[in-house]
């Protein structure tokens, strides 16, 4: 149907995906294990990610690790690039898989063979006009940093990292203008195991110690920046926040306050610190009553101010309903983000509450307080599809729930926020990240692959294929 909506001209519509939920070959040329490739799947990640002292070990015996095998990208991705070009992407986000590049992280010399696939993926996508959109980091770490540094918990991973960026800068760059650097950095609050590979010692020492190693990111990210403005003039360097705005469950004043601090927090010390380039202010007291010092060394400060991001990559899943007093009974749950039951939501099927209005929110929200673009780089419904006798897969519950959500991006242009694109989660079916499972599908692409590890790996187009090329090439003014 018509939008009447109008998206700005060079819109970059796409997908997006990360190296370790659809790659696979995940022993091949030289790469090394990394934190992907000891999560089990099924239930008992959930529990792991929530845990302490989980040990960051293969067990086999125990249990399945579907991304060993992914989705099998990395010998199929002229394929699955194919059927991106024929949706008429403009832009594709993925990550690179940190451990291809360096096994172990710790290395001078990066692997080869790790550089050559990246270089054949980017190929690829410019032969079909689609601009590559990079995350460095998107939870993939190096398993040798995890288990030998403690990962961000040590101040030396950010020299290792500078290195892996500055390599990825120098090799790329006459192919890659977009990055951005650590995926959803803030996640790391509610669960630094993903975002940060390490495992808190207790619940106690969480906070500071998750803070800690999102210093440490801090100045790792504004030393990319550094690098990659140095190294590739032009380039849009950009940090990956998740976003979720934060409603008061009602209008007692006490809760009101409780939201906005949750938003401060959870929210905006990331954002602050990647765009204007220093804690806000509201960190001191909040730090000082959580028990949290922070180790800052000297320069720290000023690498910060001085290398800020040019636009702000976020994901958008869900809003969060917060109340001061919790009450377990209307807890909700989604992958890293909880809060209260919010009445007027209806949720996917994994309990993750579906509000496109929330993505208005936040365009404005981020846009009033930030003036950088923004770019919509995850959005999609995680849902179960059924294959028809017929072998059509008619998804229109997410197109759906796509087009609600994209109408709502189409309000917040008009609103005047400054919105440089949208990439689609999951555009091809792959792993989740937070259940391991293949059967919790985004994509607007069929992989015939199942949770018990069986499946052809064929391809298949859902009917949400179509719809979406639609969107594209109509810029948004067909929904
Ligand atoms: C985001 C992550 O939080 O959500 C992705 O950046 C992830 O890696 C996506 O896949 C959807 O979450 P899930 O758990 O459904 O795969």
């Amino acid at each position: 149907a018509k939008s009447n909506l109008q998206f700005p001209d060079g819109f970059l519509w796409g997908g997006a995906t990360a190296a370790n939920q659809l790659e696979g070959a995940y022993d091949k040329d030289g790469k090394g294990l990394n934190l992907a490739d000891v999560l089990p799947g099924g239930k008992v990640r959930t529990q792991i990610m929530k845990d302490h002292g989980f040990a960051f070990e293969i067990d086999a015996d125990k249990y399945r690790y579907p991304n060993h095998e992914g989705i099998d990208f990395y010998h199929r991705y002229k394929e699955d690039i194919a059927l991106f070009a024929e949706m008429g992407f403009k832009a594709y986000r993925m990550s690179i898989a940190w451990s291809r590049i360096f096994p172990r992280g710790d290395e001078q010399e990066p692997n080869e063979a790790g550089l050559a696939f990246y270089d054949r993926v980017f190929d690829e996508l410019h032969k079909h006009g689609i601009e590559p959109v990079v995350t460095i980091s998107h939870y993939e770490m190096p398993l040798h940093l995890i288990k030998e540094y403690g990962g961000w918990r040590s101040r030396e991973v950010i020299g290792f990292f500078e290195n892996y960026a500055t390599t990825l800068f120098k090799r790329y760059k006459d192919k890659v203008k977009y990055w951005m650097t650590f995926n959803e950095i803030n996640g790391a609050v509610f669960h630094p195991i993903m975002g940060l590979g390490f495992s808190p010692k207790d619940e106690e020492s969480k906070l500071q110690e998750s803070f800690q190693g999102l210093h440490h990111q801090f100045v790792a990210s504004s030393l990319a920046v550094k690098a990659g403005h140095e190294i590739i003039p032009g380039s849009q360097i950009g940090c990956m926040l998740i976003y979720a705005p934060v409603y008061s469950y009602d209008c007692n004043p006490d809760n009101i306050f409780h939201a906005l601090r949750e938003e401060q927090v959870f929210n905006y010390i990331c954002g602050d610190v990647h765009v204007r380039g220093e804690y806000p202010v509201f960190a001191k007291r909040f730090f000082k009553e959580n028990h949290i010092k922070l180790d800052i060394r000297e320069g720290d400060l000023d690498v910060i101010k001085e290398h800020t991001v040019d636009y702000i990559g976020f994901s958008y899943y869900m809003s969060r309903t917060e109340k001061k007093i919790k009450d377990e009974s209307d807890f909700i749950e989604g992958n890293i983000l909880n809060g209260a039951k919010n009445p007027f939501l209806k949720a996917s099927d994994w309990g993750w509450e579906i509000d496109p209005v929330g993505l208005r929110i936040s365009l404005n929200q981020l846009y009033d307080r930030y003036r950088v673009p923004l770019f919509v780089v995850e959005n999609g419904l995680g849902a179960y599809d059924k294959v028809e006798e017929d072998g059509s897969i008619q998804d229109d519950y997410r197109i759906d729930y796509l087009r609600e959500h994209i109408r709502e991006i189409g309000e917040a242009v008009e609103d005047g926020v400054d919105v440089m694109g949208y990439t689609a989660w999951g555009c091809i079916d792959l792993v989740s990240m937070s259940t391991g499972q293949m059967s919790k599908r985004y994509g607007f692409i069929y992989v015939d692959k199942h949770d018990d590890g069986t499946g052809t790996l064929e391809r298949k187009k859902k009917k949400s294929f179509d719809w979406y090329q639609q969107v594209i090439s109509t810029n948004g003014s067909e929904l």
